[in-house]
């Protein structure tokens, strides 16, 4: 008879409202004092899970062969941040057709013009920053991004419709990992939002809205399904949203890579003084890593099967703590400070590094909007460091780590910004 034995239990009738509380640092927490990178709990209404953190989870993860999304993730969390029926919910080949229509998006070409409307956009901004007395650079970013992926994606933006379609695509990612009032706001949202989606690739389709061809809003109007069939507006409208809403959620990102100029000076110097991309990759990378963002993904064991002893069962939820790998002990040194420099000659598994997911893009979930987020980023830290200068007034900076997503209290305050 084959090896099992009794994985660690977190024992409760429902460890939702401890997951809650202790936010990215649940899984991290209870692997710690289980003295194990793999334990059984309850969550969402009671219901057995199986928590895995590290390389090794995340490596069985993503193997198809063994896990499926279909019926992983709660509800809620396609009613508001991803919606339904959309590419996070699909497995096999139906997966692979839709992916593929995500990944024809990410050429060289189309990376590199996303970080060149973003710096120009960035600098018209910046004309307006220097006129106002102060600014709240998490508002400015969404707004930003939400122009900057409007245009890549050839999305219009009529009137001043900007900033209502700024606060709908913000409310999407802000009430994921929410509760109460920002979840609500996010319901409300994804409705509207679907709504201005699906018009859009209906004027596509019928002519009234001519876009080119290697734009998005064309790609999701005019792809066909495993059957031939071009997919329902709906559908077509959540996948547009999976490129707007996730574009303009980088904004989270833009904010700590301002918090972390500004709590590692030393880091900036080293940017100025940068004679290579690489010097901006690094640091975007530990930006990445140390940062919270994404806390966990949903799986369901496809069929039973065996693993380090324990008995994976048909159809059990199985969570992968993505923040908690990005800060494990057994891969990182120093995992909790601040250090790009690890990145410089780092030859880690797709495994290891998974703050976007991990594995492979195409055969996996793994995010397609990753290398994008790096370009944005580094074009970010470039406008940042190079073209202009600030003060960062007294603020509350500290982030929670039960809020999700996870920001500073302040959202990152700048006063007499100039260019230079
Ligand atoms: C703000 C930075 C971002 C973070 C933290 C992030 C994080 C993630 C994570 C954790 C996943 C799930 C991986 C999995 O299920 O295995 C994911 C999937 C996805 N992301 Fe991102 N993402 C970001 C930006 C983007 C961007 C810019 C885009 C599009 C342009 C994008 C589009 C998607 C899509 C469509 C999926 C679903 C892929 C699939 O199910 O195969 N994301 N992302």
């Amino acid at each position: 008879m084959a090896y099992r034995e009794q994985i660690p239990v977190d024992h409760g009738i429902d460890n939702t409202v401890k997951f809650l509380l202790e936010g990215y640092r649940y899984i991290p927490n209870q692997s710690r004092r289980l003295h194990s990178n793999m334990f059984e709990t309850r969550l969402l209404g009671g219901q057995k899970a199986v928590c895995l953190t590290g390389e090794e989870g995340a490596s069985i993860f993503y193997d198809n062969d063994k896990f499926k999304r279909d019926g992983a993730m709660p509800p809620r969390v396609l009613k508001t941040l991803f919606g339904e029926n959309g590419v996070q919910t699909l497995d096999n080949q139906a997966h692979k057709n839709r992916k593929e229509l995500f990944m024809s998006l990410m050429s060289s070409e189309r990376l590199s013009d996303i970080a060149k409307i973003f710096k120009k956009r960035w600098s018209e901004f910046l004309d307006d920053w220097e006129e106002k007395d102060e600014i709240n650079l998490y508002t400015e970013a969404n707004k930003i991004l939400t122009i900057t992926v409007c245009d890549w994606a050839g999305v219009p933006l009529w009137g001043n419709e900007l900033n209502e379609r700024t606060k709908e695509l913000n409310a999407l990612f802000e009430a994921g990992g929410a509760v109460g009032i920002r979840h609500m706001q996010g319901r409300a949202s994804r409705q509207k939002a679907e709504k201005w989606a699906g018009n859009l690739i209906d004027k596509v389709r019928n002519g009234e809205l001519d876009v080119p061809q290697d734009k998005a809003l064309y790609k999701m109007s005019w792809h066909r399904n495993l059957d031939g069939e071009l997919l329902d507006t709906k559908v077509a409208s959540v996948e547009l949203l999976n490129i707007l809403r996730p574009t303009v959620a980088v904004s989270v990102y833009i904010v700590f890579c301002a918090l972390a100029l500004h709590e590692h000076p030393e880091e900036k110097e080293k940017l100025k003084m940068a004679t290579n991309e690489n010097d901006y990759k690094i640091f975007v990378q530990e930006v990445r890593r140390y940062y919270p963002f994404f806390p966990v993904l949903a799986a369901r064991v496809r069929e039973d099967f065996l693993w380090k002893g324990h008995d994976f069962k048909q159809d059990d939820l199985v969570i992968l703590d993505l923040y908690g790998t990005n800060h494990h002990p057994d891969i990182w040194d120093k995992p909790n400070e601040f250090i790009p420099a690890r990145f410089k000659d780092w030859e880690g598994t797709p495994f290891a590094f998974i703050p976007q997911g991990g594995g492979d893009y195409y055969q996996g979930h793994r995010c397609p909007g990753e290398w994008m987020t790096i370009e944005i980023m580094k074009a970010c830290l470039d406008m940042m460091v190079n073209h202009m200068e600030y003060d960062v007034p007294t603020q509350n900076l500290d982030f929670s780590v039960r809020r999700m997503p996870s920001l500073p209290k302040s959202r990152f305050i700048m006063t007499n910004v100039r260019k230079k």
